[in-house]
Order: structure tokens, then sequence, then C-alpha cells
């Protein structure tokens, strides 16, 4: 049923008066400007363009810690001391391995399959060989959380190579998450840029506090399931290109106009003239600039520079001043991580991948706030349908 506002306000009203209602409130369409938990993991401030994990400024993250560190920071509630890095560190080294069903399985993903949907299928089959499979403790829970990190970097590497029929590249203790995902996707050592460039985004895309994929975690986490059902959840809602899917959907852009040598301001006009939103513009918390944007901006301009590929930066500026001075938009996270990922030789279709490479250290830190403290979440919805009660008729009669 398709109803004009004014419709939907009467019939609002004459519910309130003949049915039981749920709620004073009325439910704003997606949520929006809704309180939903409490949380001490990430702190927004969307006016001022404020992004912190635990009370340390993103800028100051990206500049001067690790996705290592960060991890800790996530799952521990404070920065670790230098032996606790070092422990993590070697934790997640010992992790670095998959069960051998598990890369069975990877080589049976049929070859169409977008890295994304491989990873939505295989995580949840990464809890099979868990060896703490049916525990949902706070220490399994982070064991989980170390875990996850470590297999997900490798079943998106390993994926990209087996699809494009290279072999396996085993991974180095010596190196970090960063250089250690970029060797076995590549087979080669990455440079130092490269390593940190990866590095920085890692740490960037970590988390982001109540995100429609960090929410899916929370809410199935709620009902005492499990860590990797939670995480399954949360990567089945990044996968959207309202979500993490739009870094994908940008470099899709900027290829369609280097491809067709089209002037980008006039390719951008004609898809706001077809009503399509600009993917990487745009965000429900942030109303000036996305603190990520920052860093990705600058390091897709230096990379871009450093590589002789600096067209796909100056591509992006040009659309970005247009969209900013048009539709008063800012680029978000997802606009300048396209040109950047590109740059580094990493194909589009693993950008969101790569989006929950980093982002499952946030996830696994939610799931563990929520079981800290649980209780089932099960809002209500409006009810706007049939008024109640509506005469059921038999079917040989309707
Ligand atoms: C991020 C996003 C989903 C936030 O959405 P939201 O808070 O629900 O805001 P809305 O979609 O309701 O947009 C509000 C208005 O701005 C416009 N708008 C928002 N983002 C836009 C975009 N990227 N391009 C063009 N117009 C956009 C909408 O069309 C709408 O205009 P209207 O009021 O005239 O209808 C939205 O900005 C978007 O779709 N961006 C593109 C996808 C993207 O980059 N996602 C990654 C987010 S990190």
């Amino acid at each position: 049923m398709l109803w004009g506002n004014g419709q939907r306000e009467s019939h609002r009203a004459a519910k309130r008066g003949a049915m039981s209602s749920v709620t004073g409130l009325h439910a704003p369409k997606g949520l929006e400007g809704v309180v939903a938990t409490t949380s001490s993991i990430c702190y927004i401030d969307g006016e001022q363009g404020v992004l912190a994990y635990r009370g340390y400024d993103i800028h100051d993250l990206a500049d001067h810690s690790t996705f290592e560190e960060v991890c800790y920071l996530l799952w521990f509630g404070r920065l670790p001391k230098p032996e606790e890095l070092k422990q993590l560190k070697r934790r997640m080294a010992e992790e670095r391995k998959l069960d051998a069903a598990i890369l069975k399985s990877l080589h049976q993903v049929p070859k169409h399959v977008p890295p994304m949907d491989m990873l939505r299928t295989l995580v949840s089959e990464l809890s099979y060989y868990d060896p703490e499979y049916n525990k949902n403790d706070h220490d399994a829970n982070v064991n989980k959380a170390i875990r996850l990190t470590s297999q997900i970097a490798m079943l998106v590497a390993d994926y990209d190579r087996v699809r494009k029929g290279k072999s396996l590249v085993e991974p180095d203790r010596s190196l970090s998450h960063a250089a250690n995902f970029l060797l076995m996707l590549n087979g080669k050592h990455p440079s130092p840029t490269a390593e940190r460039a990866l590095d920085i985004a890692l740490i960037l895309h970590a988390d982001h506090e109540l995100n429609a994929s960090t929410f899916a975690a929370r809410v199935t986490a709620a009902t005492l399931s499990d860590m990797h059902s939670a995480i399954t959840s949360a990567i089945g809602a990044l996968k959207g290109p309202l979500h993490g899917g739009a870094n994908e959907a940008v470099f899709h852009i900027l290829e369609a106009i280097d491809a067709a040598g089209a002037d980008p301001i006039d390719y951008i006009k004609g898809m706001l003239a077809q009503k399509k939103k600009i993917p990487g513009f745009g965000h429900r918390v942030y109303h000036t600039e996305d603190p990520r944007a920052t860093h990705l901006r600058a390091m897709s301009r230096d990379l871009g520079k450093a590589s002789g590929q600096g067209k796909w930066f100056d591509i992006s500026h040009k659309i970005e001043e247009f969209v900013k001075v048009d539709k008063k938009l800012n680029a978000n996270v997802d606009f300048y991580s396209a040109s950047t990922y590109h740059t580094l030789g990493i194909d589009v279709d693993l950008f969101t991948p790569i989006f929950a490479v980093s982002r499952v250290s946030g996830w696994a830190a939610h799931v563990i706030e929520q079981l800290n403290d649980n209780r089932l979440i099960r809002p209500r919805a409006e009810y706007l349908g049939p008024d109640y009660p509506n005469q059921y008729v038999a079917i040989d009669q309707r």
C-alpha cells in the first residue's frame, strides 16, 4: 500500500485511538538520530568531524599507530605496553592459518563469485573448525577476535590467488598484518610505502560506532548466538552499496570516465540528472569532512604521484570539488579509498573485502562489549497495516 504523508498521519491518528499503541514516538526512517545502545568503543562528533577510538583521535592513530595496536585498543580498551603488543602480534601470527577443509572450500567456490560473497560464506564455515566452537565467554571471544582477524585477511588474499590460478603464499611471521596481507595477495614483499598506506587504511576503517554492519553484529550477538554468526551478519550488511560496497562503485565510475575520456563533471551531472546517488559522498552522521577522507585524499594524491598514476586522483578531485559545491555533500571514507587501493595494485572487487579485513576488529570489539552487559535487542515496529481485527475470509469466498 503506497500512502502520501497526509493519509499516513490520519491513519496513525486513527490507529492510536483504536488499537493499543506500541510507543508514543514515530520511528524515524532508517532509525536516523536514534541512540540504540551505550558503548565505550568509538566516539563520533558529526558536526565537528571528530572520530576517536576509546578517546584517541583518529588523526593521532593514523599518524602514529599501527593496525595491530588499534586492534589491542579496541579489544582490550587501552593502548598496549610494548610486551603486550608483541604478544598480540605473536598470537595474530600463530592464527595466520586456515584449516585444510577451508582451503578445499576456497578452491570449490565458483570462479564468478565475488570475493565479498566468498567471505560471507567461508567466515561462517570457519566456525566449524574453531577450537572454541562451543564457547561464547569473554576469553573465547577475544581469542576468536584474534583468529578471525588473521583468517579473514588470509581468506581474501588466498581467494584472489586461487581464482587467478596462482599458488598460495605462506605468511611471514616477521611482518605486520598489512604487509602480510600484501605478501599473501601479490606473492612479493610490499614496499614500505605500500605497507604503511594499507596499515593506515586499516586503522581508518577499524571501527565506526553503530554503523549498519556493526549494528547487525550486535543484534546477532545479543541473541547469545556466537561470534562467527555475528561477523557473518556484519559481512552481509557491509556488502551493500549504501555501506562498504560504495568503494567499489566509486572506482567503477572513475574507470567509466577514464575509458570514455569523459569530463568528470559532465559525467556526474549526468548521474545526478538521472537521480542517481554518487557513491562515496554523503554520510548519515558527518555533516562536515569525514576525518577518514582527509587521510585517504592525501594518500590517493601521494601514491598516485609516486606511481605515475595520478589520473585517478585528478578525476576524483574534480568530482569532489563539484559535488561539494553543487550538492553540498562531502566525500566519505569510500571515495578516496577507491583510488588509493587501485594505486596499490588491488583489484576493484577486493576493495569491500579489505574494508572487512579491517572492520572485523571493530565488529569483534562490539560483540565482546555487547556480551559484557547483554540484553536482547528487540525493538518494535510502528504498525501501519490493516486494522485489527481483520475479518478472516475463507479462501473459496474471497
Ligand atoms: C551514506 C548515505 C547512505 C547516507 O544516507 P542518508 O543519511 O539516509 O541520507 P539520504 O539518502 O536520505 O540523503 C539525504 C539527501 O541527500 C541526497 N544524497 C545523499 N547522498 C547522496 C549522494 N551520494 N549523491 C547524491 N545525493 C545524495 C539524497 O538524495 C537526499 O536528497 P533529497 O532529500 O533531495 O531526497 C547516502 O549519503 C548515500 O547513499 N551515499 C552514497 C553511498 C555511500 O557512499 N555510502 C558509504 C557511506 S560511508
